[in-house]
């Protein structure tokens, strides 16, 4: 039987990933989730991961021995991360660095040991904060939108393409996401391995322990569901600030054809998101979230930045789509629905993470 090694599996990607793949594979795939639940609110998937028939294993990637327990592996699904662009502005970079990189090269190294294959969830946070917030825009009534005429190469109305430039800076969530990305081709390369790269943009759905500096769309819907006010940061205060969001379930789709099909994917670098049709302004999200929870909450306004936040991001999926024919296929819609539901069926259980 052959094992398939989701690091970071107690994570809200993590974990949708495992205990989908479990039921599917069920007798054909021993299923392993790693992680070292440093993400608050990681402990809550442990039961759900081992009632799905997946093994937990409480491990840190920055610990080869922690990875090498495991034993042989045949596929490595690296979803271990410390994925906050602000992580380390207020304090030491070492975890993210730990975490990011050198988790990364340590994973590297199991799959060379058993010749596994690795799909490594990158992030759309490679692309270069300053080059994102220079990109030409206009406003609407509710949001901004990137324009066609743009000078820099894989820039559109329809999202960034993997012809984007890679040059200027990027947070160290972002630079940390991007060396492990080369030093994934590298083992790829030297080595013979398999696997791919997804850049993915913001992921949501159930399961998913939004905090005020990563994961809005839950932040946003939990803070209506739970009666907490929020604040539209940074961009003038506006709320106008642009991102597309990928239900989990349509990542769960792409990495199962890439687990089918790794040699068509093998050294390939794929954008991958929810695309424009499934946007959102943080205004916007503010009536969609009134509409699915019936409720509204007092939302504030801090006209000022924060570190390496941007404007605008959306994803073209045109590559993967070419390649394989995915494309989101969940609406905006049905992943607030799902969430909604998701946080009023553990109401109690959530409060601790979501609610305070
Ligand atoms: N969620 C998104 O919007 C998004 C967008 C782009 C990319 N990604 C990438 O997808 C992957 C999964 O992200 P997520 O949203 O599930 O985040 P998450 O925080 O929910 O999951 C990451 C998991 O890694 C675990 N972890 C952290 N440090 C670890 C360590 N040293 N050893 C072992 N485990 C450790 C955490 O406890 C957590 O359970 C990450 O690599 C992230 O960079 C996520």
């Amino acid at each position: 039987m052959r094992t398939i090694l989701l690091t970071g599996g107690a994570g809200f990607v993590g974990s949708n990933l495992a205990i989908r793949l479990k039921s599917e594979l069920a007798g054909q795939a021993r299923v392993v989730a790693l992680d070292n639940l440093k993400r608050r609110g990681s402990e809550l998937n442990v039961p759900r991961l081992l009632k799905a028939g997946v093994e937990y294993v409480h491990g840190d990637v920055r610990q080869l021995a922690d990875l090498e327990a495991v034993g042989e592996v045949g596929v490595i699904i690296d979803c271990s991360a410390e994925p906050s662009v602000l992580a380390g502005f207020s304090g030491s970079p070492r975890y993210v660095v730990d975490t990011n990189l050198n988790g990364t090269t340590n994973c590297l190294e199991l799959a060379r040991r058993y010749h596994a294959d690795f799909i490594f969830l990158s992030t759309s946070r490679v692309y270069p904060t300053a080059a994102i917030n220079g990109l030409n825009f206009r406003e609407t009534g509710s949001r901004f939108e990137w324009t066609d005429d743009q000078k820099l190469p894989g820039a559109s109305s329809r999202g960034l393409t993997e012809e984007f430039t890679l040059e200027g800076n990027r947070s160290l969530y972002g630079a940390t996401k991007f060396c492990s990305e080369l030093l994934v081709r590298e083992y790829l390369e030297m080595y013979g391995l398999r696997g791919v790269i997804n850049r993915c943009g913001v992921i949501s759905g159930p399961w998913q322990m939004g905090k005020a500096d990563q994961g809005v769309v839950v932040l946003w819907l939990a803070s209506h569901l739970y009666g907490r006010p929020l604040n539209y940061i940074g961009f003038g205060g506006t709320g106008k600030q642009v991102r597309d969001a990928l239900h989990v379930d349509d990542l769960y789709e792409l990495v199962r054809l890439q687990l089918n099909d790794p040699g068509l994917h093998s050294g390939q670098v794929y954008n991958v998101g929810g695309g424009p049709q499934n946007s959102f302004s943080l205004l916007e999200l503010t009536e969609a979230c009134a509409r699915v929870t019936g409720k509204r909450v007092p939302v504030g306004t801090v006209p000022e930045n924060r570190p390496a936040d941007i404007r605008c991001y959306l994803t073209d999926n045109s590559k993967i789509f070419r390649a394989a024919g995915w494309a989101p296929k969940k609406s905006g819609e049905q992943l607030l629905e799902e969430t909604a539901r998701w946080i009023r069926d553990n109401q109690e259980a959530l409060r601790p993470i979501l609610g305070s």
